[in-house]
């Protein structure tokens, strides 16, 4: 039976997801839904969608979709998410969940109610060097983990095809940061407390641009996170993130040109973790497009019950905690306890 798919938001980033969706067996997007009627006819037109829709609501009475697709900005998430859950559609969100952690909570309780499943399009984790180390740290190269160093700091002009970006707040924290928190707590599990130091490097961006966060973990381990939209190689290094994984029986360290350096008892050895380039898609964006492809694969089995959701709307809440942890501990100078700062409702 193939599943009803719609998609709310035909902006810049959800091109990806209807090329992503029409390579995912078992899924058809039947309807897409944008403010704007010109967005509507393009996307109809160049993905051959069946219905087009300007009204969110009206488009969700008429087709009662089995699942929801919302690619819309952030200040927009709850009101849709909300509407897609009370008509009973499996409910995929794009990040940032939300602006809000009480935005966040009412999205991760209605889902509850609707008793439907809420995911989050936090496609990081789903690209292919992640899912790489993640699979050899659980098959024991490493041994157990104890620290874990991500660094995303590049030059490329992101603010050409999203110019709000430029606009917005707590900008690194808020677009890549929680991306990267959520791989932290994806491959060293949860956080108990951060620190975070946050710089505006770029003079036409509003506000931090560039922040280092360091976490310590549940387990005792510990991840030390950088970010910058506004560093200078001679080889641009977007949209990859670097990283070194140490455990106490070796080291992984993520390679400019997805390569993949084991330190193991018998030497050190290297392999290319490469991401295929879709069909659809071209280089550099082929690690996104294809984490986006592999991802909706994943939902596509959320759908049939043959998978739980990763991440599910109220694990990625606790990223968002996290990332709003990481704004008041650069605002203020401290080390934020992330229980502490939940239970008082992340704020
Ligand atoms: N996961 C990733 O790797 C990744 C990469 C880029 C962007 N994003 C995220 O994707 C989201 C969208 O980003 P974008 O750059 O595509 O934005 P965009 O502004 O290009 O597109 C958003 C679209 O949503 C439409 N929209 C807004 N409110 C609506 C409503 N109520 N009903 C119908 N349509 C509505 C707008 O008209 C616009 O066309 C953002 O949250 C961004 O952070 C994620």
């Amino acid at each position: 039976m193939t599943r009803r798919g719609v998609l709310i938001g035909c902006g810049f980033f959800a091109r990806n997801h209807m090329h992503g969706w029409a390579g995912v067996p078992g899924v058809e997007i039947v309807a897409v839904c944008d403010r704007d009627p010109a967005k509507v006819e393009a996307y109809r037109r160049e993905f051959g969608v069946a219905q087009g829709f300007t009204d969110a609501a009206r488009m969700l009475e008429e087709v009662w979709p089995d699942f929801a697709d919302v690619a819309t900005t952030v200040e927009t998430h709850r009101p849709l998410v909300e509407l897609c859950l009370s008509h009973g559609a499996l409910t995929i969100c794009q990040k940032p969940f939300a602006a809000t952690y009480a935005d966040g909570l009412a999205m991760v309780r209605a889902a509850e109610a609707a008793d439907r499943p809420l995911i989050v399009h936090e496609n990081f984790r789903w690209q292919r060097p992640f899912r790489e180390v993640k699979a050899r740290v659980e098959a024991g190269e490493i041994g157990t983990p104890r620290f874990l160093r991500l660094s995303f700091r590049h030059g490329y002009d992101i603010y050409a095809n999203q110019p709000y970006l430029a606009e917005a707040d707590d900008l690194a924290l808020t677009d890549v940061g929680l991306h990267l928190f959520d791989v932290a707590r994806f491959l060293m599990g949860d956080v108990r407390s951060i620190s975070c130091t946050t710089q505006r490097l770029n003079p036409r961006v509003r506000s931090a641009d560039a922040f280092v966060a360091l976490l310590s973990h549940e387990s005792g381990a510990v991840t030390s996170v950088e970010c910058s939209f506004d560093s200078r190689f001679g080889e641009e290094r977007f949209p990859q993130t670097l990283a070194q994984i140490e455990g106490d029986g070796g080291s992984l360290e993520l390679l400019p040109g997805y390569r993949l350096r084991r330190h193991g008892r018998e030497g050190v050895t290297e392999d290319s973790v490469d991401p295929p380039v879709p069909g659809w898609g071209e280089r550099p964006w082929h690690l996104i497009q294809d984490s986006v492809a592999a991802f909706q694969g994943h939902v596509a089995e959320v759908l049939e019950g043959r998978a739980e959701p990763q991440p599910s709307g109220a694990h990625n809440l606790q990223t968002l905690a996290l990332t709003l942890a990481a704004i008041r501990s650069a605002a203020r100078g401290e080390v934020v306890d992330m229980p502490v700062f939940v239970a008082a409702g992340a704020e």
